[in-house]
């Protein structure tokens, strides 16, 4: 059977601020899901949140950027908005960014990551695989861990063996182009420099997809998209998901998750705005930190013959390992916020994605003036 997997997260309200989605919104979307399995449009489904952003983890055999499973999602995300205006809460439809978009909804304002592949083929005897959802960040979040996990034998040891020492396949994209997905492909090693040369540029490049080169199976897949690029504007951070299938002829869990150990410096934060360090955080953890620090979780899931998930799931970072790794990565925001606004604590200018950021600066541009003693003597 070939199957898909497809994750779509949206942030369309959440409670008492940026924080979190409320329980009937997580309710109306479970509703839906539980709906779709029933007729058949998904084997299986799994709803859960990171911050304020609602991700929706689905099976099914449609392929990937199937026009009913993302319609299914947009509608859903459409009811759970629905729930929120009731509410009053923050931000209801934040990311529904398009007017009824018709067939595939990548590029109207959800995350999407999709890959597909032959369960249970003769090379993988058992499928399983992990997501990552990420809040108040910026889309480049995952480029250096999965750059770590995928092309560092310093993290992953599991390189160095038979079915991944040839190395993975690096699709890179271009977020400023909006003329189209603009894709680059680099193989780690021998590109490795090349590739490191994009994804430094978090806010740029993204890493869309990594494949393995022995077996040209997908390894992972990530949402890699600016909402500025799509709205025109400041809308809230991109916050981007992925999907990465684990153990045999992929990295393990743990050559997976300790790069998230560094707690990296990303873009995001309070008004999408500021460099800080992300932190790996449990499933369903809401934003209400003294910052808005960066988060992100991960689940894994096995899949069963007929495509279900697993009865339960494992929680990466819900674990006191995790604990060492979150007072540090406080430490580093605390460090970084005590310089405030000045220089690298807050994105370059072309970064700060506000209109208002821009519009204060622009106003003060206007009324710089020569002096009138400085003018070149040509000028006289
Ligand atoms: P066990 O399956 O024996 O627990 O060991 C897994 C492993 O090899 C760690 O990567
Ligand atoms: P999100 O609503 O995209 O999570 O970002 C909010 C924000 O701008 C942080 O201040
Ligand atoms: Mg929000
Ligand atoms: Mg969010
Ligand atoms: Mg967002």
């Amino acid at each position: 059977m070939r199957l898909t997997l497809s994750v779509i997260k949206a942030d369309v309200g959440s409670v008492g601020g940026h924080t979190k989605p409320s329980s009937h919104m997580m309710a109306a979307v479970d509703v839906e899901v539980g709906k779709a399995i029933a007729t058949g449009l998904l084997i299986d489904g799994f709803v859960c949140h990171t911050g304020d952003d609602i991700a929706i983890i689905m099976t099914h055999t449609r392929g990937e950027g199937s026009s009913e499973v993302h319609q299914f999602a947009w509608k859903t995300f459409l009811a759970a908005t629905s729930v929120a205006k009731t509410s009053g809460l923050y931000g209801a439809g934040q990311d529904l960014l398009a007017d009824a978009p018709s067939g595939n909804i990548r590029g109207a304002g959800p995350g999407v990551a999709e890959l597909s592949f032959e369960h249970l083929s003769g090379r993988r005897p058992a499928e399983s695989f992990m997501v990552f959802a990420a809040d108040k960040c910026g889309p480049g979040a995952y480029n250096l861990p999965l750059y770590l996990a995928f092309a560092d034998p310093m993290y992953c040891a599991g390189l160095m063996l038979p079915p991944m020492i040839k190395g993975f396949r690096f699709h890179v994209i271009d977020m400023d182009c909006t003329a189209g997905d603009s894709v680059i492909e680099l193989d780690a090693p021998a590109d490795n420099y090349h590739i490191a040369a994009l994804l430094r540029d978090n806010e740029r490049f993204g890493i869309d997809r990594i494949v393995s080169q022995t077996y040209g199976e997908v390894a992972a897949a990530v949402s890699a998209q600016r909402l500025h690029a799509i709205a025109g504007k400041y809308t809230g951070k991109d916050d981007p998901v992925a999907i990465i299938r684990n153990q045999g002829i992929f990295p393990a869990p743990e050559e997976i998750v300790s790069p998230f150990a560094k707690a990296h410096f990303v873009g995001g934060d309070a008004r999408g705005s500021h460099v800080m360090p992300l932190m790996p955080v449990p499933l369903n953890t809401p934003v209400t930190g003294m910052y808005c620090l960066p988060i992100v979780s991960c689940a894994g899931f096995s899949i069963d013959k007929e495509g279900r998930f697993s009865e339960s799931y494992t929680d990466f970072f819900d674990n006191p390992a995790w604990d060492e790794v979150r007072r540090r990565a406080q430490s580093k925001a605390i460090e970084m916020r005590s310089q405030g606004w000045s220089g690298a604590a807050m994105l370059p200018y072309s970064e700060l994605e506000y209109g208002g950021f821009r519009d204060t600066v622009s106003a003060l541009l206007k009324r710089f003036r020569l002096r009138e003693e400085r003018k070149p003597e040509a000028a006289e």
